[in-house]
């Protein structure tokens, strides 16, 4: 051996080609609709299927989905989860990994199938990422949120030690599909927790959108977004063009960092404060209702800057309420839990605030320098909002300043 030490070293360099698809059906359920059997890659696959129901979904929709595996002779198996975000937990996750070793699971021409809500989607996608250390799934979304939000995500996670999301994985799964009639049966409040997420993504980058919330959200939220019978409500055009406007912006904001490696994310709009007020209010706030209310908090933050002027402030506030959103909580009133999430928002964006805000109805800049004055004032305008008074036509924002 010679006396110099040399160190060696080896380099993996490869590439991920990623694609996966959400595909609008119509009468999913329907024995003649094949899309639910298709495999990614094409073709049934083979064996034993696993399908996880959302609780409701086996409530309402069980007797068709058997019927539907049953006429089409395709062995399947079922889980029925609960959904809820307490139950977005590792020990559903561990239910889903069981039941996929009970049924014999294909690593992969049998992917297992999720019917449900984002939070059982969450579950089952995260089960599906560390199964074997990742095997497909098919998902099927049936709630507004699941179908404008999650539908699009290449991601999953499970809430954990107190923290929304803390444990999770990127593994998008191939197939998605969509069927706008699920939503029928969807509680009118779900379907406004949905309506949170549509808005952010019309306050971000599409001004067209939010006229649509502006004009019709409150009359699609009144028909559960289904066909109107003749001379009620808003065609169905207006819900395809409301749903299709919220994928196609989600799809576009993803595609070009989808690993989250760029941390300037504008869809993390109403995603900075909410998490941590989400999680103390918990159960009482539903996701897509704590984002609408940082929406509004964040775009106190950009009124006091100027960046938005006080008509703007007050359309946004009058078309969340309108949608039946409150805009504030007395949560977001409070200093110190609002800076505190915005801390762990900090960890999150890598030791910067990243904070996407508002410079008009459909834009976003960031910004990274928001004071502690600044937050305290926002909570203040959020006191404000808690009455009736505030976010009128008139009405000074971070009129504090
Ligand atoms: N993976 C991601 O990137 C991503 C993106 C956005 C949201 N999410 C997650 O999604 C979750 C919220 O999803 P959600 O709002 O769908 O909540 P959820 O899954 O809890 O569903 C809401 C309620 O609706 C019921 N339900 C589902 N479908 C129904 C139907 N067709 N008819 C009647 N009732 C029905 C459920 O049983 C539940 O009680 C959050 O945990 C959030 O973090 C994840
Ligand atoms: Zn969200």
């Amino acid at each position: 051996m010679s006396g110099t030490t040399r160190q060696q070293s080896w380099k993996i360099q490869t590439e991920l080609p990623v694609e996966y698809e959400i595909v609008e059906t119509h009468d999913l359920l329907n024995p003649g609709n094949p899309d639910l059997l298709t495999v990614p890659g094409g073709g049934r696959g083979t064996g034993t299927r696993l399908v996880i129901l959302d609780h409701s979904v086996d409530e309402l929709y069980g007797a068709k989905i058997r019927t539907y595996f049953s006429e089409n002779d395709v062995p399947v198996d079922y889980l029925t989860l609960p959904g809820s975000e307490e139950n977005k937990s590792i020990e559903r996750v561990l239910e889903v990994v069981n039941k996929l070793n009970e049924v014999g699971t294909n690593r992969l021409s049998s992917p297992p199938i999720v019917i449900g809500g984002g939070v059982v989607a969450d579950v089952v996608g995260l089960a599906a990422s560390l199964y074997r250390r990742g095997i497909p799934f098919v998902r099927v979304p049936t709630t507004l949120l699941g179908q404008v939000d999650v539908s699009v995500a290449a991601k999953s996670g499970i809430n954990y030690g107190g923290y929304r999301n803390r444990l999770g994985a990127y593994t998008p799964p191939p197939r998605t599909l969509i069927d706008r009639s699920f939503l029928a049966t969807v509680p009118r409040r779900q379907l406004r927790n949905g309506m949170g997420e549509i808005f952010k993504m019309a306050l971000i980058k599409d001004l067209r959108l939010f006229e649509l919330l502006e004009e019709y959200g409150a009359e699609l939220i009144e028909a559960r977004f289904q066909d109107p019978g003749p001379g009620e409500g808003p065609a169905a055009a207006v819900a395809d063009e409301v749903i299709g406007r919220a994928i196609a912006g989600m799809a576009e904001e993803l595609q070009p960092n989808l690993w989250e490696k760029d941390l300037q994310r504008s869809v993390d709009y109403g995603h900075s404060f909410s998490p941590l007020v989400e999680m103390r209010a918990l159960p009482e706030l539903l996701h897509g209702e704590a984002v609408a209310m940082d929406c509004v908090f964040s775009a106190l933050l950009a009124a006091g800057r100027g960046l938005i002027d006080d008509d703007q402030f007050t359309r946004i506030v009058a078309v969340a309420r309108r949608m039946g959103l409150a805009p504030s909580h007395p949560l977001f009133c409070d200093v110190e839990l609002v800076l505190e999430g915005l801390a762990d928002t900090v960890l999150h964006r890598d030791g910067k605030q990243n904070l996407p805000i508002l410079t008009a109805i459909g834009e976003v800049c960031f910004l990274n320098d928001v004071s502690e004055d600044e937050i305290e004032r926002a909570c203040a305008g959020m006191g404000r909002l808690l009455g009736t008074g505030a976010g009128r036509a008139g009405q000074r924002v971070g009129a504090d300043r």
